[in-house]
């Protein structure tokens, strides 16, 4: 059967195209993050919490259900030019007028080649992946000290949940400060993955200064949904009926927050296949030949030395 080595689809070996990727995920969208009962945005009062990685961290606000958003219509923002599409969205009731200046949107981007986009976290792209970017912007929030998460629905796998991976790495090029890889992988077919790094950011201009942490809580198995009607779904899933949830909730009650600017964004990768892989950059190789080097030329030296040593110490020898 298919293994995460070989690259094998449902439909005979052929990769799907980027535009039905896009598809695809315009279509799961709504489902797995959108219009649900249980997807919703989560709101936190995060005064005074000093464990960053609490679940979860401060006091619940009343969340935002998601079931009872409306959306924009997705036909005027969809861009095939650029293959991207944008779904925005505020409450359908809001007495609090939170979202009288804001909305949350996700932006769904399908690549035609390999590459990395031009903000962090740069996660390695292929025509096989899409990006969804999480946006919320303007909305009031509901204490000093707002922090934000989402609870996101996801396929199972058989009677399971994948469990999260974290991937350590020493290097950051890419994502300034940040070292770790998160991902979800399915093994069955067809086979996937979502990828993001555990950072979210609270400007538009992306940086160190600007950088949230991101906390995934544990796949939890949910209740039974009914996939989406349409035929695109359902060709490429087939009958699945078992699925997860967690939260993802992002900042801090230090550092950068929401509360700078009114403005979160992160984003992740979800793609069908085994995800890509990062190699290390040249600088890293340059200072690991460097480090790594210095202590070989070091033993190398002290081998030499003892070498002599050992030489002169048995000429002495012979000599006697
Ligand atoms: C936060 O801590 C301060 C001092 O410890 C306390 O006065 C305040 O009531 C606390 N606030 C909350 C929301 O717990
Ligand atoms: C969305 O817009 C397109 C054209 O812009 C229109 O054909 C379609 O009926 C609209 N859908 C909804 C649900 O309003
Ligand atoms: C929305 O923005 C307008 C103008 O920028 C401002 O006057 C108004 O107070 C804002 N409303 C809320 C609820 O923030
Ligand atoms: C927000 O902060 C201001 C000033 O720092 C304070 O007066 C107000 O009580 C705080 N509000 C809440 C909901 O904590
Ligand atoms: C997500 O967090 C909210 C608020 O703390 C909680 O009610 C909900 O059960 C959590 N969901 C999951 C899947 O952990």
């Amino acid at each position: 059967m298919c293994g995460y080595g070989q690259r094998c689809w449902g439909w005979g070996h052929r990769a799907p195209s980027p535009m039905l990727l896009l598809s695809l995920l315009l279509s799961a969208a709504p489902f797995g993050l959108l219009g649900e009962e249980t997807r919703q945005l989560l709101e936190f009062d995060g005064t005074n919490v000093s464990n960053t990685a609490a679940k979860p961290p401060g006091k619940p606000y009343p969340p935002y259900s998601l079931a009872e958003f409306s959306w924009n219509n997705i036909t005027d923002s969809l861009d095939p030019a650029t293959l991207s599409a944008t779904f925005q969205g505020r409450p359908m009731h809001d007495p609090t007028r939170a979202f009288a200046n804001g909305s949350l949107a996700f932006r769904v981007h399908a690549f035609s080649r390999s590459g990395r986009p031009a903000q962090p976290p740069r996660l390695l792209h292929t025509a096989d992946t899409c990006q969804l970017e999480v946006a919320l912007v303007g909305a009031s929030p509901q204490g000093n000290c707002s922090l934000f998460g989402l609870e996101v629905a996801t396929l199972g796998q058989g009677p399971d949940c994948p469990s999260i991976q974290e991937q350590h790495s020493i290097d950051d090029e890419y994502a300034p400060a940040i070292f770790q890889l998160d991902q979800l992988l399915w093994g069955s077919l067809p086979p996937g993955f979502v990828q993001w790094r555990p950072v979210a950011y609270s400007q538009k201009q992306r940086g160190r200064e600007s950088a949230l942490p991101c906390h995934a809580s544990p796949l939890h198995p949910t209740l039974a949904y009914a996939l989406p009607q349409s035929p695109i779904v359902r060709a490429f899933f087939g009958p699945q009926n078992n699925f997860c949830a967690f939260n993802l909730t992002f900042g801090a009650s230090t550092g950068p927050g929401y509360w700078d600017q009114h403005y979160l964004s992160w984003s992740m990768l979800v793609g069908v296949g085994p995800p890509p892989m990062d190699a290390l950059s040249p600088l890293v190789l340059g200072i690991m030949a460097v480090a790594l080097g210095a202590p070989g030329l070091i033993l190398l030296g002290g081998g030499l030395v003892l070498l002599l040593r050992q030489k002169q110490y048995s000429e002495y020898q012979s000599i006697n």
